[in-house]
């Protein structure tokens, strides 16, 4: 096994090496300016590490790996026009540096250009990695799609919010890790466990995203602090608030929620006031730390030898622990 920065150099090198259209500029520019910002290139990096943790050549997945980047890169790139973010990797998003028209758009090509490199693929494993990406990228959709239902219902589940973070975020590192598994040629019981292995890392990812986006610091988690609740994003935080504030917590809770022109400094200290009083950021811990064990459990299931999986839990640790 490489350490996670090795597996970070290779993709990186691949991604620069990725040639972008001259023409249109405007189509292809912010394409890579999204990639050029960087980001932690979790999911291709689990995707080569769990290629080589079960006895493949890690650089086979390589431009699975690129691709699978690219998808995601897509899918910030049209988040943030969903989302209506300002900042993103510390920098001003494609949608406000260059409006939604080409965020839109922009979007479209990355995806092209992520499905190039996908089915770039030895051809003994198109079949099965092509239809993953597929399912995966529909799945993505469909979280995406919740996630944007739930801003308007105020009776979401916490069961519901994990099925939608399960669908926007996990699938992906699922994907990444199964991916790395098919090409491995490693048996079906095998990549199911470490397809387990990244869902369950995603759902421990998503919730301490939802806990950064109220608790982080901006320069180094690179987007705005409070988006989330100036959305009325129905994370984990908001949907325990809902179900345990009482009396005047919960009538301030509910003005903040109906109130449509909160200026944004207010609304986020009194809401993030309201998940401290509730002690809902050690609950937050908690959720992340059951996720991450499940994630654990997994690579067990998945019978990866000793110095393998400790490298993936310690990568597992890391980023749930993570400030970025
Ligand atoms: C952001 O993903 C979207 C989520 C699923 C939370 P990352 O946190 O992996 O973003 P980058 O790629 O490192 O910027
Ligand atoms: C991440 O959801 C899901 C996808 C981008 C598909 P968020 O909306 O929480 O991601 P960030 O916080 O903007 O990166
Ligand atoms: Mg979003
Ligand atoms: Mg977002
Ligand atoms: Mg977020």
């Amino acid at each position: 096994m490489l350490t996670y920065n090795e597996y970070l150099s290779r993709v990186n090198d691949a991604l620069a090496r990725v040639e972008y259209p001259a023409e249109p500029r405007r189509l292809y520019e912010p394409i890579e300016y999204t990639i050029g910002l960087g980001g932690k290139r979790l999911r291709p990096v689990l995707a080569m590490m769990a290629c080589h943790a079960l006895g493949g050549n890690p650089d086979d997945v390589i431009n699975v790996a690129v691709g699978i980047e690219l998808f995601h890169n897509f899918t910030l790139i049209h988040d943030d026009v969903m989302d209506k973010a300002d900042v993103r990797r510390g920098k001003p998003t494609v949608f406000r540096k260059w409006g939604a028209t080409a965020a839109i758009l922009s979007g479209d090509a990355a995806i092209g250009m992520a499905m190039r490199y996908v089915s770039r693929v030895d051809d003994a494993h198109l079949r099965k990695v092509l239809e993953l990406i597929n399912d995966t990228a529909l799945g993505v959709y469909d979280g995406q799609q919740y996630d944007i239902d739930f801003e308007d219902r105020n009776d979401v589940t916490v069961d519901e919010y994990i099925h939608m973070i399960m669908l926007k975020t996990s699938v992906l590192l699922g994907c990444a890790t199964k991916a790395g598994a098919i090409v491995a040629d490693a048996d079906e019981d095998v990549a199911q466990a470490m397809w387990r292995v990244g869902v369950n890392l995603g759902l421990a990812f998503q919730l301490q995203d939802d806990l950064l986006d109220v608790w982080g610091d901006e320069a180094t988690f690179g987007k705005e602090i409070g988006g989330d609740i100036m959305n009325n994003k129905k994370t984990y935080l908001l949907i325990n608030a809902l179900n345990l504030a009482q009396g005047d917590l919960a009538a301030e809770l509910n003005r903040w929620l109906n109130n449509d022109n909160a200026p944004r400094g207010e609304k986020v200290a009194a809401v993030t006031r309201i998940y401290e009083q509730l002690g809902l950021k050690q609950q937050s811990e908690q959720e992340i730390a059951r996720y991450s064990a499940l994630a654990k459990e997994a690579l067990v299931d998945a019978g990866l030898n000793p110095v393998a999986r400790a490298e993936f839990e310690q990568l597992i640790d890391r980023l749930t622990s993570r400030q970025y």
